[in-house]
Protein backbone atom coordinates (compact mmCIF):
# COMPACT_ATOMS: atom_id res chain seq x y z
CA UNK A 1 0.00 0.00 0.00
CA UNK A 2 1.52 3.59 -0.57
CA UNK A 3 0.24 6.27 0.99
CA UNK A 4 -0.07 9.78 -1.01
CA UNK A 5 0.37 12.75 1.51
CA UNK A 6 -2.10 12.26 4.43
CA UNK A 7 -5.24 10.93 2.61
CA UNK A 8 -4.93 8.99 -0.75
CA UNK A 9 -4.13 5.52 -0.60
CA UNK A 10 -3.42 3.52 -4.29
CA UNK A 11 -2.91 -0.09 -4.32
CA UNK A 12 -0.42 -0.73 -7.05
CA UNK A 13 -0.96 -2.17 -10.34
CA UNK A 14 1.02 -4.79 -12.07
CA UNK A 15 4.35 -3.74 -13.25
CA UNK A 16 5.52 -6.61 -16.53
CA UNK A 17 8.68 -5.78 -18.41
CA UNK A 18 7.88 -2.90 -21.14
CA UNK A 19 9.17 -4.29 -24.67
CA UNK A 20 7.21 -3.71 -27.77
CA UNK A 21 5.33 -0.99 -29.12
CA UNK A 22 2.92 -2.50 -31.79
CA UNK A 23 -0.68 -0.10 -31.76
CA UNK A 24 -3.26 -2.13 -29.90
CA UNK A 25 -6.91 -1.73 -29.97
CA UNK A 26 -7.86 -0.84 -26.30
CA UNK A 27 -11.65 0.08 -25.00
CA UNK A 28 -12.40 1.12 -21.97
CA UNK A 29 -15.15 1.89 -20.10
CA UNK A 30 -16.14 4.37 -17.99
CA UNK A 31 -18.62 2.94 -15.20
CA UNK A 32 -19.40 6.78 -13.31
CA UNK A 33 -22.44 8.50 -14.06
CA UNK A 34 -19.67 11.95 -14.42
CA UNK A 35 -18.08 12.58 -17.54
CA UNK A 36 -15.65 14.94 -14.98
CA UNK A 37 -15.64 12.79 -11.49
CA UNK A 38 -12.55 10.79 -9.89
CA UNK A 39 -12.95 7.65 -12.22
CA UNK A 40 -13.11 9.91 -15.51
CA UNK A 41 -10.23 11.92 -14.08
CA UNK A 42 -7.49 9.16 -13.55
CA UNK A 43 -9.29 7.19 -16.70
CA UNK A 44 -8.01 10.05 -18.86
CA UNK A 45 -5.11 10.25 -17.66
CA UNK A 46 -4.66 6.26 -18.04
CA UNK A 47 -5.98 7.28 -22.00
CA UNK A 48 -3.61 10.20 -22.92
CA UNK A 49 -0.67 7.98 -21.65
CA UNK A 50 -1.89 5.07 -23.93
CA UNK A 51 -2.72 7.49 -26.67
CA UNK A 52 1.02 9.50 -26.35
CA UNK A 53 2.43 5.88 -27.12
CA UNK A 54 0.54 5.46 -30.11
CA UNK A 55 -2.39 2.91 -28.67
CA UNK A 56 -6.17 3.23 -30.46
CA UNK A 57 -8.25 3.59 -27.45
CA UNK A 58 -12.00 4.39 -27.45
CA UNK A 59 -14.11 5.20 -23.83
CA UNK A 60 -17.63 3.31 -23.51
CA UNK A 61 -19.55 6.04 -21.49
CA UNK A 62 -21.69 3.30 -19.90
CA UNK A 63 -23.93 5.55 -18.43
CA UNK A 64 -26.06 6.97 -21.59
CA UNK A 65 -26.32 3.16 -23.25
CA UNK A 66 -29.68 1.25 -22.80
CA UNK A 67 -28.58 -2.32 -21.71
CA UNK A 68 -31.14 -4.39 -19.96
CA UNK A 69 -30.49 -6.91 -16.96
CA UNK A 70 -28.94 -10.96 -17.83
CA UNK A 71 -32.16 -12.75 -17.91
CA UNK A 72 -30.14 -15.68 -16.77
CA UNK A 73 -32.36 -17.71 -19.38
CA UNK A 74 -28.84 -19.37 -20.48
CA UNK A 75 -29.97 -19.51 -24.29
CA UNK A 76 -26.92 -18.11 -25.33
CA UNK A 77 -25.07 -21.06 -24.32
CA UNK A 78 -26.81 -23.42 -27.00
CA UNK A 79 -24.12 -20.82 -29.16
CA UNK A 80 -20.92 -20.43 -27.67
CA UNK A 81 -19.40 -19.61 -30.78
CA UNK A 82 -20.91 -15.60 -31.41
CA UNK A 83 -22.70 -13.38 -29.00
CA UNK A 84 -26.18 -15.11 -28.97
CA UNK A 85 -27.89 -12.69 -26.45
CA UNK A 86 -31.77 -13.02 -26.87
CA UNK A 87 -32.05 -9.41 -25.71
CA UNK A 88 -31.17 -6.92 -28.60
CA UNK A 89 -29.71 -3.42 -26.69
CA UNK A 90 -26.66 -1.71 -26.70
CA UNK A 91 -24.74 -4.55 -24.42
CA UNK A 92 -24.24 -6.49 -27.75
CA UNK A 93 -22.58 -3.35 -29.56
CA UNK A 94 -20.21 -3.32 -26.26
CA UNK A 95 -19.82 -6.52 -26.33
CA UNK A 96 -18.46 -7.01 -30.08
CA UNK A 97 -16.21 -4.01 -29.24
CA UNK A 98 -14.46 -6.02 -26.56
CA UNK A 99 -14.27 -8.86 -28.58
CA UNK A 100 -12.60 -6.88 -31.35
CA UNK A 101 -10.14 -5.15 -28.83
CA UNK A 102 -6.72 -6.40 -27.48
CA UNK A 103 -7.48 -4.92 -24.23
CA UNK A 104 -10.27 -3.87 -21.75
CA UNK A 105 -9.72 -1.54 -19.23
CA UNK A 106 -12.66 -1.22 -16.76
CA UNK A 107 -12.84 1.55 -14.61
CA UNK A 108 -15.88 1.99 -11.81
CA UNK A 109 -16.20 3.97 -8.68
CA UNK A 110 -16.75 2.00 -5.43
CA UNK A 111 -19.88 1.43 -5.14
CA UNK A 112 -21.44 -0.29 -1.82
CA UNK A 113 -18.30 -2.38 -1.96
CA UNK A 114 -18.91 -3.01 -5.36
CA UNK A 115 -19.13 -2.07 -9.17
CA UNK A 116 -21.38 0.59 -9.97
CA UNK A 117 -24.11 -0.56 -11.20
CA UNK A 118 -23.55 0.56 -15.02
CA UNK A 119 -20.20 -1.46 -15.07
CA UNK A 120 -21.94 -4.59 -13.33
CA UNK A 121 -25.02 -4.84 -15.81
CA UNK A 122 -22.57 -5.20 -18.52
CA UNK A 123 -20.12 -7.82 -16.90
CA UNK A 124 -23.43 -9.63 -16.01
CA UNK A 125 -24.30 -9.63 -19.97
CA UNK A 126 -21.05 -11.15 -20.57
CA UNK A 127 -21.73 -14.38 -20.01
CA UNK A 128 -23.13 -14.64 -22.92
CA UNK A 129 -18.84 -14.65 -24.23
CA UNK A 130 -18.29 -18.03 -21.81
CA UNK A 131 -19.10 -21.41 -22.01
CA UNK A 132 -18.35 -24.32 -20.03
CA UNK A 133 -16.78 -22.73 -17.41
CA UNK A 134 -14.13 -24.57 -14.55
CA UNK A 135 -14.57 -27.70 -17.07
CA UNK A 136 -11.70 -28.62 -19.71
CA UNK A 137 -13.54 -27.31 -22.71
CA UNK A 138 -14.19 -23.76 -21.03
CA UNK A 139 -14.12 -21.69 -23.73
CA UNK A 140 -14.74 -17.51 -24.14
CA UNK A 141 -14.70 -15.31 -26.77
CA UNK A 142 -12.52 -12.70 -24.85
CA UNK A 143 -9.23 -15.67 -24.58
CA UNK A 144 -6.28 -13.84 -24.55
CA UNK A 145 -7.32 -9.85 -23.97
CA UNK A 146 -5.43 -7.97 -21.82
CA UNK A 147 -7.94 -6.92 -18.67
CA UNK A 148 -7.14 -4.32 -16.62
CA UNK A 149 -9.24 -2.43 -13.67
CA UNK A 150 -9.02 1.26 -12.16
CA UNK A 151 -11.52 1.87 -9.59
CA UNK A 152 -12.26 4.88 -6.85
CA UNK A 153 -13.41 5.10 -3.85
CA UNK A 154 -13.70 7.01 -0.72
CA UNK A 155 -12.51 4.85 1.54
CA UNK A 156 -9.34 2.82 1.73
CA UNK A 157 -8.05 -0.72 0.04
CA UNK A 158 -8.53 -2.16 3.40
CA UNK A 159 -12.11 -3.63 4.53
CA UNK A 160 -13.68 -1.61 1.78
CA UNK A 161 -12.51 -2.47 -2.12
CA UNK A 162 -11.15 -6.10 -1.62
CA UNK A 163 -14.35 -7.63 -2.82
CA UNK A 164 -14.48 -5.29 -6.05
CA UNK A 165 -10.96 -6.49 -6.96
CA UNK A 166 -11.30 -10.23 -6.16
CA UNK A 167 -14.40 -10.47 -8.18
CA UNK A 168 -12.38 -8.58 -10.80
CA UNK A 169 -9.99 -11.72 -10.52
CA UNK A 170 -12.51 -14.32 -10.75
CA UNK A 171 -13.99 -12.23 -13.80
CA UNK A 172 -10.87 -12.20 -15.35
CA UNK A 173 -10.34 -16.24 -15.26
CA UNK A 174 -13.89 -16.80 -16.38
CA UNK A 175 -13.07 -14.95 -19.50
CA UNK A 176 -10.11 -16.86 -19.91
CA UNK A 177 -8.20 -13.04 -20.14
CA UNK A 178 -4.68 -11.50 -18.79
CA UNK A 179 -5.32 -9.36 -15.83
CA UNK A 180 -2.49 -6.89 -16.91
CA UNK A 181 -3.43 -4.04 -14.37
CA UNK A 182 -4.70 -2.83 -11.68
CA UNK A 183 -5.39 0.41 -9.86
CA UNK A 184 -7.07 1.61 -6.62
CA UNK A 185 -7.19 5.50 -5.73
CA UNK A 186 -8.47 5.88 -2.53
CA UNK A 187 -9.93 8.42 0.06
CA UNK A 188 -11.89 10.18 -3.19
CA UNK A 189 -13.82 13.08 -2.39
CA UNK A 190 -16.72 14.66 -3.85
CA UNK A 191 -16.67 16.40 -5.75
CA UNK A 192 -13.65 14.85 -7.75
CA UNK A 193 -10.39 16.07 -5.96
CA UNK A 194 -7.40 13.55 -7.16
CA UNK A 195 -4.59 14.83 -6.55
CA UNK A 196 -1.83 15.50 -9.75
CA UNK A 197 0.20 12.83 -7.21
CA UNK A 198 -1.86 10.47 -8.43
CA UNK A 199 -1.28 10.76 -12.03
CA UNK A 200 1.84 8.88 -12.62
CA UNK A 201 0.12 5.82 -10.74
CA UNK A 202 -2.32 6.20 -13.95
CA UNK A 203 0.53 6.36 -16.27
CA UNK A 204 2.20 2.94 -14.56
CA UNK A 205 -1.25 1.21 -14.98
CA UNK A 206 -1.43 2.20 -18.62
CA UNK A 207 2.58 0.93 -18.85
CA UNK A 208 1.57 -2.26 -17.55
CA UNK A 209 -1.84 -2.56 -20.04
CA UNK A 210 0.49 -2.94 -22.97
CA UNK A 211 3.72 -4.06 -21.34
C1 LIG B 1 -24.18 5.18 -4.05
C2 LIG B 1 -22.74 5.34 -3.60
C3 LIG B 1 -22.12 4.29 -2.96
C4 LIG B 1 -20.79 4.41 -2.56
N1 LIG B 1 -20.20 3.35 -1.94
C5 LIG B 1 -18.88 3.42 -1.62
C6 LIG B 1 -18.22 2.33 -1.00
O1 LIG B 1 -18.80 1.29 -0.71
N2 LIG B 1 -16.90 2.47 -0.74
C7 LIG B 1 -16.20 3.60 -1.05
O2 LIG B 1 -15.00 3.64 -0.82
N3 LIG B 1 -16.81 4.66 -1.63
C8 LIG B 1 -18.12 4.59 -1.92
N4 LIG B 1 -18.72 5.66 -2.54
C9 LIG B 1 -17.91 6.85 -2.92
C10 LIG B 1 -17.42 6.79 -4.38
O3 LIG B 1 -16.95 5.52 -4.73
C11 LIG B 1 -16.27 7.76 -4.62
O4 LIG B 1 -16.60 9.07 -4.25
C12 LIG B 1 -15.83 7.71 -6.08
O5 LIG B 1 -14.55 8.25 -6.22
C13 LIG B 1 -16.79 8.43 -7.00
O6 LIG B 1 -16.31 8.34 -8.30
P1 LIG B 1 -16.84 9.26 -9.49
O7 LIG B 1 -16.54 10.68 -9.11
O8 LIG B 1 -16.10 8.81 -10.69
O9 LIG B 1 -18.31 8.98 -9.62
C14 LIG B 1 -20.06 5.59 -2.87
C15 LIG B 1 -20.72 6.67 -3.52
C16 LIG B 1 -22.04 6.53 -3.88
C17 LIG B 1 -22.73 7.72 -4.56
Amino acid sequence: MINFGSKHHTRTPILKTCKGNATMKITTLLGSAKKKGNTAIVLGWVEEELKAQGHNVERIYLHNKSIKGCLGCAKCRENPDKIACVQKDDAVGILEQMINSEVILYASPVYFWGFSAQIKILIDRSYSLVANYQQPNHTSLLQGKRLGLLATGAGTYENNAEGLFTAFDRIADYFLAQKSGELYVGECGLPADIPAAIRSKAVELARSLVA
